[in-house]
Parts: structure tokens; sequence; C-alpha cells
């Protein structure tokens, strides 16, 4: 199956961004802030922190950052020389810690603005951004589509530069997660049979948006961007890079 035809019909944004809001609730992000210490030093945050370092100190100018998913703000200390960083998240409660961001004593940023908004849903600015970047969003929890990446387009600035992680569906540490329970599997055979209503929650509820490399480069080539780069990360994710012209 065709990667861009991966979702469609699928996604009901109301019911996505409940979902959202109940996963990452205040437990979770106090969890998260609790872990926030320990989590950016794996193998895998620091190769993100590198690659945001990296990117962010590549212009001669102080910059626009966008941290779609922001979180708990977890990467917002790996940015340099930001004017303007904008942190949108779908859950509050993720959103309100990052009021208070790890190594906050630390940032090289101007003026911080959080948004509370589904990115797919948000209405930023044109043309804004120097620097936009996801970590931990797309492929899990939320669906990459070749919708959202010609929205990063848009969002970018001429010469801007694009970084964000996908959940690797080959990588067998998501197994767990793509297992279905025999009874799962018995009410996904009387689904059709089921009220519109519970048969669209319970779809939402089920379904993920993993997909692989080859899928994602795919979607790239559908868009509007022409410079692009697709890498397998230490672990678990897949890097996509990518500049406007
Ligand atoms: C796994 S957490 C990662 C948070 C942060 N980026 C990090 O690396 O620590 C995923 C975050 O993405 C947010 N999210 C998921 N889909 C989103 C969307 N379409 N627009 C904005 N935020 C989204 C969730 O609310 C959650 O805070």
């Amino acid at each position: 199956m065709d990667a861009i035809n991966l979702f469609n019909g699928h996604i009901n944004q109301k019911q996505f961004n409940r979902k959202i809001q109940e996963d990452y609730n205040d437990q979770t992000a106090k969890t998260y802030r609790q872990n926030d210490e320990r989590d950016i030093c794996t193998p895998a945050s620091l190769q993100v922190i590198s690659r945001l370092q990296s990117l962010s100190a590549q212009f001669s100018h102080k910059i626009n950052a966008l941290d779609v998913g922001c979180g708990t703000g977890r990467f917002f200390h790996a940015l340099k020389n930001i004017r303007e960083l904008t942190g949108l998240d779908i859950s509050s409660s993720m959103l309100n810690a990052a009021r208070q961001p790890i190594h906050a004593e630390k940032l090289d940023i101007e003026m911080i603005r959080l948004i509370w908004a589904n990115y797919s849903a948000s209405n930023l600015t044109q043309n804004h951004f120097d620097l936009i970047y996801s970590i931990g969003v797309y492929g899990h929890p939320a669906p990459i589509t070749v919708e959202v990446i010609n929205q990063f387009h848009q969002n970018l600035a001429a010469g801007g530069k694009l970084m964000f992680t996908i959940a690797n569906r080959d990588d067998e540490k998501y197994n767990p997660l793509l297992y279905k329970s025999p009874k799962r599997k018995m009410i996904e055979a009387i689904q059709p049979m089921l009220p519109k209503s519970v048969n669209d929650y319970l779809t939402n509820r089920w379904q993920n948006y993993f997909i692989s490399q080859d899928q994602v480069l795919t979607l790239f080539q559908e868009s509007q961007f022409k410079n692009y780069h697709v890498w397998p990360m230490i672990n678990r994710f897949i890097c996509c890079e990518a500049s406007k012209a």
C-alpha cells in the first residue's frame, strides 16, 4: 500500500485531540518532567540534541524556531541563538510543564511562546520559522502525511531547516504496541456491524501511524521539499531532515 493513502479517512481530528489529551494528562506530564534529566542522557536523546545544536548554530543571525509537540520542553536547551521559540502542543498538561523546561537557566532563547493546538489545525505564520523540529511525535502518537510535511514547508522561511523524528515501524521494540489480544481481534471482526459512533471511536483508539523509512521517503517525494534526507537513528526512530530553497 502506498504510504500516502495509509491513513485516509481514518483521522477524526476531534477524537484524535481527545485521545492525546487523555494519554498526555497531568500524570504523564509529571512523569515526563521527573524523567527529563535521565532521558536527555540516553544515546537517542544525545543524538537529537547534537542535531538540534548543529542545525540551530548554522545560521549567522538569531532565528525563529518552532517545536511541534514540544511536550515538557525537553529539548529547548539544545537550541542556539534563538530570537523566538514557539512550543506547540495538543496537551495542556505537557504545555504547562514546558513553562519550566529542563535546564531553563541555560536557554539561549530571547522569547518563548507556548501554543495549545494540534499542529494540523494550527494557523501559524507562513514563511516565518528558520528551524522547525518535532521529536517523538510523528509515526507515534501522531500520523505523518504529505499535508503535514507541506505545512512544515509553508511555515518555514526561505533557507529554513526542518528536522523531525518518525517512529520506525520496522523496529521490533514497537511490537508490544502492535500486539492484538484475542478479545480485540474478536471485536475487530464484528466492528463493521457496530453503530458508526462506536466504530469510529474504536478505529481512532486503535489506529496506529507507524510507517517505514521507504514510506517516509515516498511522502517527501510527493511533498514540496526538494532537498531532504532520511536516515535511521540509534534507537527506534528515523530522522527526517529537509531544507526549504
Ligand atoms: C512522546 S511526546 C514527546 C514530547 C517532546 N517532543 C519530547 O521529545 O519530549 C509527544 C507529544 O506530542 C504531542 N502531540 C501529538 N500530536 C500532536 C499534534 N498533532 N500537534 C501538536 N502536538 C502533538 C503530545 O501532546 C505530546 O506532548
